[in-house]
Order: C-alpha cells, then sequence, then structure tokens
C-alpha cells in the first residue's frame, strides 16, 4: 500500500556538543560530554511526521544505512516510531554522521559525514509505495539527480511533493532548480535558503517576501520560508504573502525544528488540510521543537501539538 507521507532522504547519527561558544577556524573549545541522538534531516521529518500522525497514517523512510552497527540503530529507531522501513537499502559505506556544536544561544554548527546517504538511489521508490494521496518529501542531503527521480516517480504516481532545500546544493544552478520545482508543489526555505535560492534565480533585491513572492511566481508553487523566531510566510504566486507567527518559547536547541515543520506540514497536507492550515500547526509543532537537546528528541506528539495550539487560541 502506498504510504502517507514518504520521506526520501538522509539518516544519520548525530554527535551533539554544548559548548560556550562555537569554535572558529583554528580554535579548540571544550564541552563536557556529547550525546549520541538520531538524526539526519530525512529521518527527523518522518519522524515529525509519524509523531504528529500517532500511528494513523503511513509514514515511510526511503533512505541509505550502513551495514554497521550505527545503521541498525537507525533502522530500530525508525521502526519504533512506527515508521515504514521496508524502503531503507544498505550500503557499502558508513551510516552518516553529523558533528553538531550547539552554543549558550541554542546556535548550532553542523557538519555531515555523507558516508551511506551519498548512496541512496530513486529505484528504492518501488512502484507501489507512492500513490495518488501520497506526499513525497525531499530534502537536499542525498544526491540531487535521486532527488529528481524521486520527484519525477511522485509525479507519475499522482502523488504531491514537498521540496526542502536544505542544505542548498552547492552546484544546483538555475536550470537544476527549475527542473526539481517544475515537479514539486511547495518549497520549503529557511531565511538563508531563501536568500541562496532567489540568488540562484537572479532575484537579488526586495525583503524576505518580495523574494519569496518572486521565486513563488518564478518557480510555479508555493514557498514557504520558516524565519525562526519571526515566524514564517507563505507566497503562493500571485496570491498575498501571507505570514504567520511564531509561538514564544524559551529556547534550548533549535536543531530540527525545520525538520519537525516539514514532517508535521507534510502530514497536513496529506489529511487533506490546505496549505496555510498545515503550515499553521507545522509553525507549533516547530517552536515546540526548540525547547529540548537534539532533533528527534526534542520533536513532539500530536497531542502536544493540539494541546499548544488550544493555549494560543483560548
Ligand atoms: O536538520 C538537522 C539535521 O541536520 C541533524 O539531525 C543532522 O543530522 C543534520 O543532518
Ligand atoms: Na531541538
Amino acid at each position: 500500500t502506498p504510504a502517507d507521507v514518504l520521506v526520501f532522504g538522509s539518516l544519520n547519527v548525530d554527535l551533539v556538543c554544548r559548548v560556550a561558544s562555537i569554535a572558529r577556524p583554528g580554535e579548540t573549545v571544550l564541552a563536557p560530554r556529547y550525546e549520541q541522538l538520531f538524526g539526519g534531516k530525512g529521518a527527523n521529518q518522518a519522524v515529525a511526521a509519524a509523531r504528529m500522525s500517532g500511528g494513523g497514517n503511513r509514514v515511510a523512510m526511503v533512505g541509505a544505512v550502513g551495514d554497521d552497527v550505527l545503521g541498525q540503530a537507525v533502522a530500530d529507531n525508525l521502526r519504533g516510531e512506527g515508521i515504514d522501513v521496508g524502503g531503507l537499502q544498505t550500503a557499502a559505506e558508513r551510516t552518516g554522521c553529523a558533528f553538531i556544536s550547539i552554543d549558550a544561544a541554542g546556535e548550532n554548527a553542523i557538519t555531515v559525514a555523507s558516508g551511506a546517504n551519498g548512496c541512496v538511489t530513486a529505484g528504492a521508490l518501488a512502484p507501489g509505495r507512492l500513490g495518488p494521496q501520497s506526499i513525497l518529501v525531499l530534502q537536499m542531503e542525498i544526491p540531487l539527480a535521486e532527488c529528481v527521480a524521486a520527484a519525477r516517480a511522485a509525479r507519475d504516481a499522482g502523488a504531491r511533493t514537498v521540496v526542502n532545500l536544505a542544505p542548498v546544493p552547492p552546484d544546483l544552478d538555475e536550470a537544476g532548480m527549475l527542473q526539481l520545482m517544475e515537479l514539486a508543489d511547495v518549497l520549503v526555505v529557511n531565511e538563508s535558503e531563501l536568500r541562496a535560492a532567489a540568488a540562484i534565480c537572479a532575484i537579488e533585491s526586495g525583503n524576505a517576501s518580495e523574494r519569496a513572492r518572486t521565486l513563488s511566481e518564478r518557480l510555479d508553487l508555493a514557498v514557504i520560508a520558516t524565519r525562526g523566531s519571526r515566524g514564517l510566510i507563505i507566497a503562493d504566486r500571485n496570491r498575498p504573502v501571507r505570514s504567520i507567527p511564531a509561538m514564544s518559547v524559551e529556547i534550548v536547541d533549535t536543531t530540527g525544528a525545520g525538520d519537525t515543520f516539514v514532517g508535521v506540514f507534510a502530514v497536513g497536507l496529506s489529511e487533506g488540510r490546505a496549505p496555510d492550515d498545515a503550515a499553521e500547526r507545522a509553525a507549533v509543532a516547530a517552536s515546540l521543537a526548540c525547547r529540548k537537546l537534539g532533533a528527534q528528541s526534542a520533536m513532539p506528539t500530536a497531542a502536544e501539538v493540539e494541546r499548544a495550539m488550544a493555549e494560543l487560541k483560548p
């Protein structure tokens, strides 16, 4: 049976250090200890989606892990979240690993050793995994060509595709951007990704709203730009740009907040919500995910999101 939400992307183990300030080139900083947590933008988005749907929706993860202990642990972790891992591939590289520093303000610096993530192929999206009701979710920690192939498979199956352009591939040019976005329905970016995506399309001027709107018109899809504590904006071609404020929370670690947004947003679309409505809930979930250390370890359940939304709108 096709998935409601199918995430095609990266899986990592995150090694996380809390530091007073992030090391600059040539500098050494000490952290008292490190945590080993589950991460990877793809896996994070799948977990956010699974927690939000509380077992009611079919969430599947397709990607690649290494033939090693961490790969086993990553797969077991997803299984434990109720995620279908039948499409996970095993590659002849080590399981992806992210080296993360979190500073006192909750800002992060991340280096990802891609390993097995670089070996994933869209062939793993066997026919039958995607149907007309499915939402395919993509991010950019796996090869771009495989993402394009996956988006094409989704289009062929009548599914919708959400692209999270994170991180922006260094080799992505305007033609590549048009090729991928032509196959997509919604583009989700943060502020720096919005600037980079706009620049690729030679959109250099204007504020965030203007850039998002021009990008939306140029690429002919809805553009959501997440802006941290300033909430988010949604541009959808010639419709006026809408902005949704962020819920204020005490920030411990923003790692995975964007992934939470994307996963929860995809669940909303798969449940038939309008993009604005899906984005509003996803924004609340993303804020909640900033209150704890780590990505998956901080993601809320559907009940927690509902409770927070009820408190926002008494
Ligand atoms: O978006 C956060 C994620 O980026 C981390 O979990 C890390 O694995 C990197 O992929
Ligand atoms: Na977090």
